[in-house]
Formats: C-alpha cells, sequence, structure tokens
C-alpha cells in the first residue's frame, strides 16, 4: 500500500513537472514568418538591425565581450556564415571546437538575447579558403560544384542537414526557444550563375526544395537570387541596396551584406569606408522601405591559420568594422552607428505600419513619410546630392541637409539623428610594445632566446615521388600545405648552344600563383608572386654536368569567387624552360621528369607544435635566408587586453603561438603607390577601391 501511494504521488509529480516543462517551451518558442514589410517574430513585425562576425575569426575567448559590444552598439541580430572546411576538415570527421564551436557562439548570441542568422551556404564565398568548401569535396568522383551534379548535391544536402540537425538537437532555432530566426542557402549564386547554363536553374531550385525539408521553423533567404523561388526571400547585398525590390510583394525588403569597409589583399593598400557613407546607406535603406540590414563585418577578426582566401588575402580580415580586428570600438564609426540605430528603432511603429509615401523635395530631395492610422508618424529626408548641402522645407518646417546625408525624424517634426553628422569622439588605439629581443641584440643577433632550423632545400621527404610533366598545385597538395616544391636534375654540356658566356642562361618560369622561388644548385636565385599569373626571367648560373634546379611554389589562399573559382588552380604548370639571354636557342623543362615533394620537412616533423632536438640555439642566428624554421619564447604582456606580434623585419611565413596557428604573415609585401588618398570625401557612390590607406607600406605587419 504505502509503495503504491508513493508511486501515485510520483505520478503526480511527473504530471506536474511536464505541465510546468509545456508551458516554458510554448513561453519561449517563437514563431517566425514574413510579410511585404518586415519578418514577423510571435506576429509582430520588425525593424531588425544586424551585424556578421564570424566565429573562426576570433577566439572563443572575445565572443562574450564581441556579442555585447553588438549589443551595445544596438544590434538585434548576429549573423554568421558556416564554414564547412573548419568543421569538416577531413570526409565524416567534424570538428566543432574552439574557434569551431559553433554551438557554443549560437547561445552565447541568445544568452545575450540577440537573435541569430546562420547562414549555412554551405558555398560562403567570405574571402575564406576555397569559398569555405574544404579541398577533399574537389577530390569526391564525378563531382561538379554549385549545379545539378548528384555528387555535389548529396555532399550539399549532407553538410547542410548536419548543421540543421545540431542546431535542432541543441533546440536553436527560435521556432524552438532559440535565437535562430533566419538561415541562409546558397550564396550569391545569382551573380555568377549564368556561367552554369541551364543546369543553374535547377540547382536553385533544387537547393530551395533541400533547405526547406530540413524543416527549421523559420525562413530561408538566398543573397542576390532574384529567381529565389517562393518561400526563399531573395535579399541584396552591396554598398547600397535602397534601390532593390524583393522578387514577390509578399516578401520584405531586407539587406544580407551591408559592407562596412572592405577586406585587404597582400600587395594591396587598406581599404576603409567613412561612416557618415555607410550611415547613409543605412538610413536610405530604411528610407525606401526596408525593415533588415546587416553590416558585412561588424566584426572582420583575423583570417588564422590557413583559412584566407585567394588569392592574396591577408590574415587582417578587420574590414575596417565598427569593432576592430582585435575586438577594440573603432571610433567614432562604432558609436555613429549606434546613434543611428537608436534612431532608427524610434521610427520603429511607423515602419512596420505602412509604405513609405515618397515625395520630391527637390532636385536630388527626397521625404519618405511613414503614417500610421493610430497617429504615429516618423520622416526620413534626404539629400542625395554628391556636392550641394540644401535646406529644405518639410510640413511647413525648414531643415538643412547636409549633401550626402539623410536626417532621421521619427516624429515627423525633431531630427533624431543626421548620418553626416557626427556625435561620437574620434578615438584611436595603440599597442603597447614589448620587445621579442630581451637582450636587446641587434636586428641580426635576433637574441639569445632564439633557436633555429634550417629547412632543406629541394627534396628531403621519403614520401617524394617522380612524374613526367608539371603538376598542377593544389590537385597534387590537395592544400594540405601551402609548400609544393618541383625539383629537377638536368645534365648541361659546356657547348649547350643557349648558354651564353660563362654558363649564363635564363630560366623561365610560368605559374598561376601565388608565389614561386627559384633555387639553382641549392642557392636562391629569383622569385615572384602573382594573383593569376606569375611569369619570370631569372638569370642563372650553370654548371657543366648535373645541375639542380628546385622550385619552390607556394600557394596563398585559394580561390574563393567567381564562376568555376574551384578550378582555377594554382602553382607551375608552365611553360618552364632554359633560354639564352641573348634569345636564341631554348630547351624545354616542363616535359621533363620532375621530382615532387609537398609540404616542408618541418612541417612533417611537425615542428609548429611539437618539440624536437633540432632546434639550434647557437648565437648569431641566421638571418636573410630562405627558408628556416625560428622559435623564440616570450612572457604573456598580464592583463586580458588584446595582443599583436609585429613581423616587420620578418620575410613571409607562417607563425604559431603555444602550437596554435595564428596565420600567415608577410611584411614584405608592399602595397602599391597607387590610389590613396589623405583623407576620402564620403559624399558620392562609395566603391572597394575609392577610400585607401597606407600605400607603400607593408600591407600587414601586425
Ligand atoms: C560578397 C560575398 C561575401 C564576401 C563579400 C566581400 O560578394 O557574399 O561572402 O566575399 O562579397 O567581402
Amino acid at each position: 500500500m504505502e509503495i503504491a501511494a508513493k508511486m501515485v504521488k510520483v505520478r503526480k509529480m511527473e504530471m506536474i513537472l511536464l505541465l510546468i516543462l509545456v508551458i516554458v517551451v510554448a513561453a519561449t518558442a517563437a514563431n517566425v514568418t514574413y510579410d511585404h514589410r518586415a519578418l514577423v517574430i510571435d506576429g509582430k513585425r520588425k525593424v531588425l538591425i544586424s551585424g556578421s562576425i564570424h566565429y573562426p575569426r576570433s577566439t572563443p575567448e572575445m565572443w562574450p565581450e564581441l556579442i555585447q559590444k553588438s549589443k551595445d552598439g544596438g544590434l538585434d541580430v548576429i549573423e554568421t556564415y558556416v564554414f564547412w572546411s573548419g568543421h569538416e576538415p577531413e570526409k565524416n570527421k567534424y570538428n566543432f571546437e574552439g574557434r569551431y564551436d559553433l554551438v557554443k557562439f549560437v547561445k552565447l548570441a541568445a544568452k545575450a538575447g540577440l537573435y541569430v542568422h546562420l547562414r549555412i551556404g554551405p558555398y560562403v564565398c567570405a574571402e575564406w579558403n576555397y569559398g569555405g568548401f574544404p579541398v577533399w569535396l574537389h577530390f569526391v568522383p564525378g563531382i561538379k560544384f554549385r549545379t545539378d551534379n548528384e555528387p555535389f548535391k548529396e555532399e550539399m544536402q549532407r553538410f547542410t542537414t548536419k548543421i540543421v540537425d545540431l542546431m535542432k538537437q541543441e533546440k536553436l532555432y527560435a521556432s524552438q526557444g532559440g535565437p535562430i530566426i533566419l538561415s541562409q542557402i546558397e550564396n550569391e549564386y545569382g551573380n555568377i550563375d549564368s556561367a552554369y547554363g541551364a543546369a543553374a536553374k535547377s540547382y536553385i531550385k533544387w537547393s530551395a526544395s533541400m533547405a526547406l525539408s530540413l524543416d527549421t521553423g523559420v525562413p530561408w533567404n538566398m543573397c542576390q537570387q532574384t529567381d529565389a523561388p517562393d518561400p526563399m526571400i531573395n535579399t541584396c547585398n552591396g554598398f547600397y541596396c535602397d534601390q532593390f525590390t524583393p522578387n514577390s510583394n509578399n516578401k520584405p525588403k531586407m539587406w544580407t551584406e551591408n559592407w562596412s569597409g572592405w577586406f585587404l589583399g597582400f600587395g594591396d593598400p587598406s581599404p576603409y569606408r567613412p561612416v557618415e557613407d555607410l550611415a547613409f546607406a543605412v538610413a536610405r535603406f530604411y528610407q525606401r522601405g526596408g525593415t533588415f540590414q546587416n553590416y558585412y563585418m561588424y566584426h572582420g577578426g583575423t583570417n588564422f591559420d590557413r583559412t584566407s582566401g585567394g588569392p592574396l588575402i591577408s590574415t587582417s580580415y578587420d574590414y575596417d568594422a565598427p569593432i576592430d580586428e582585435y575586438g577594440l570600438l573603432r571610433q567614432p564609426k562604432w558609436g555613429h552607428l549606434r546613434d543611428l540605430h537608436k534612431a532608427i528603432k524610434l521610427c520603429e511603429d511607423a515602419l512596420i505600419a505602412t509604405d513609405p509615401t515618397i515625395t520630391s523635395l527637390g532636385s536630388n530631395l527626397e521625404a519618405a513619410v511613414y503614417k500610421t492610422e493610430s497617429g504615429s508618424c516618423a520622416a526620413f529626408l534626404a539629400n542625395v546630392d554628391t556636392k550641394s548641402d540644401a535646406t529644405v522645407t518639410f510640413n511647413g518646417k525648414s531643415y538643412n541637409l547636409p549633401a550626402w546625408s539623410v536626417s532621421i525624424l521619427p516624429d515627423c517634426k525633431n531630427v533624431a539623428f543626421n548620418t553626416a553628422k557626427i556625435n561620437s569622439a574620434t578615438e584611436s588605439t595603440a599597442f603597447a610594445r614589448q620587445s621579442l629581443k630581451p637582450d636587446g641584440g641587434s636586428s641580426a643577433e635576433l637574441g639569445s632566446q632564439w633557436s633555429y632550423i634550417k629547412e632543406p632545400i629541394g627534396i628531403s621527404k621519403a614520401d617524394a615521388f617522380l612524374k613526367p610533366g608539371l603538376l598542377e598545385q593544389i590537385n597534387t597538395t590537395a592544400d594540405k600545405s601551402d609548400y609544393l616544391w618541383y625539383s629537377l636534375r638536368t645534365d648541361i654540356k659546356g657547348d649547350e648552344t643557349f648558354l651564353d658566356e660563362g654558363s649564363k642562361a635564363v630560366l623561365h618560369i610560368e605559374s598561376l600563383g601565388q608565389v614561386v622561388y627559384a633555387f639553382i644548385n641549392g642557392k636562391l636565385a629569383g622569385s615572384g608572386h602573382g594573383k593569376q599569373k606569375i611569369s619570370l626571367d631569372i638569370p642563372i648560373n650553370l654548371v657543366t654536368g648535373t645541375n639542380t634546379i628546385d622550385l619552390l611554389s607556394v600557394t596563398v589562399g585559394l580561390a574563393n569567387y567567381g564562376a568555376f573559382f574551384d578550378l582555377v588552380g594554382a602553382g607551375i604548370t608552365g611553360p618552364v624552360t632554359l633560354k639564352s639571354a641573348k634569345g636564341g636557342s631554348s630547351i624545354d623543362l616542363a616535359s621533363q621528369q620532375w621530382t615532387y615533394q609537398v609540404g616542408l620537412k618541418g612541417e612533417d616533423t611537425g615542428l609548429a607544435t611539437v618539440d624536437s632536438s633540432e632546434w639550434v640555439s647557437k648565437s648569431p642566428l641566421p638571418t636573410k635566408q630562405p627558408l628556416i624554421w625560428y622559435k623564440t619564447t616570450f612572457d604573456a604582456p598580464s592583463g586580458s587586453e588584446p595582443v599583436a606580434i609585429d613581423f616587420t623585419g620578418t620575410g613571409k611565413g607562417i607563425a604559431w603561438v603555444n602550437g596554435q596557428s595564428i596565420g600567415r604573415y608577410w611584411p614584405t609585401s608592399i602595397a602599391g603607390n597607387g590610389g590613396c588618398t589623405e583623407s576620402c570625401d564620403y559624399r558620392g557612390s562609395y566603391r572597394a577601391n575609392k577610400c585607401l590607406k597606407n600605400c607603400g607600406k607593408p600591407s600587414q605587419t601586425l
């Protein structure tokens, strides 16, 4: 009896618990739909401001602060791509740890009370190596990327399902009480789909229905895809999207990438976008009916490891974003945008209620009024002239409008904000410096705490192999390393006709990129680099008898953009010839039997991660020589401020700290001299190369 009674009691308690649980879930799960005006969350249209933060471009330790700074800056939504190559570095071997802990990142956004827009892609572009695709995908038999191809679709569906399932399992969709209110499939396919012919149409239809079948309970978008099938929302990317209209009157006007600056390439000056223009673009978008816009990037961060796209995208992905690479506020950019967001939010009730009524106030002058039946009213007054300020009369009052600016009037009377008038203070941040040369030695003598290992020139690994002809690099290395050795022994008779006096000749090399070093008989003879095509003529001295030609080809990020970007290739594909400096005869080397080595010996040994007895710490250290591994120890500066390493004085390479690759460095890659301006006029249409700084200086040193 007793036992039974207890059981009844227990049952009752379970019932009560269950009931509470049901109530909690029902209270937090949100219903996300959309209509002509906006995304609709739990029956209410929303004006949303979003910003991109790509989780692997910062460390998990930085995430809470980045997210908090986003919230403080007035964001409602964090947008991120999902990076396939990071999550599945080898087929069926998944990684969701550390910088790839997507679940943690999404949960942190939720904890801060922000929504998430998850752009699964899984093609993402993003200046990410191979556009986010893992390179093993290239070797799937019969595969053709981003088109109606069964092997590709199978892999794309498998990965997309994996991510959606993971998000569902963790209850991260808004429909389950989580923060994800929107997901994206594909990325800007519409920009390049004509190259894929008729198969592009069926691929896009398939992508849409595949995504929908995953049943996330929240809407999907496709960006830059005019023909996005219903119910996918087609969205706009660009520096301006005020002129954009979605492909159906039932879809809201959404802007998934408002480029807050632009990315940096090695050898290029640094792009920046004045905040007056960025704010203008945002205000124009909400003025003309938009209700969702996303800063790409809000925090750009760092291309750690070998994740940067290509060719030649730098390790920094700062992007001139409102939060800088190190997670510090970029002022006045961040502050001015925060003020803008406040002003827009003051207009929300009017914005969601109706379409704007747009009227002209004169040449290049425009008013948009959102007026509701219940009497609320918001207005945006724009002067889109690139030169002349103007005074306009609106509702009987006079307003001054600087050129290329928008004033926001949340009550249709008082100006809460003008995009050209900055109230936030300018701030600049600087690093306090600590030397890595504790004994203060000259740069030739790097200091007693340094040690080194010389990387052999040419073939040194047991897995080297012979092949007739020149091999394309990505097919050969599968991108396991940046480095590929092409090595050739060639016999030279003293009387070769192409030899000039003193056995001088010219080695002609053509490569698809991105860097080539040529060694003749173990000595560096020349080098060159280029984005897609390198053509070198290197004067060399040969000896009578056997000569060794070792060519080291180095990739600096695989292509991430364009139709068939996966097939552009890299490395020394020829021709490679020996010719006379005076013209005349030449011999073809391309078709000879070459020896290949994928990667460096030190990479195989794991010098970056495991200890080795080979480190030499004799002073002076060899400097200004090709191919050396260097190592030192240093005390981390105290506190929790961001830390950077200044690579000034080094050449080109990859760096690790405590076994973690922090990316490629290349301070000897100098930006060209053209195109920089002392100050950039924010007025007039922005383009990626409009405002440049840092000409003639290293593209990146930190
Ligand atoms: C867009 C693309 C993004 C990024 C951007 C440039 O076209 O969708 O992924 O590559 O360009 O930063």
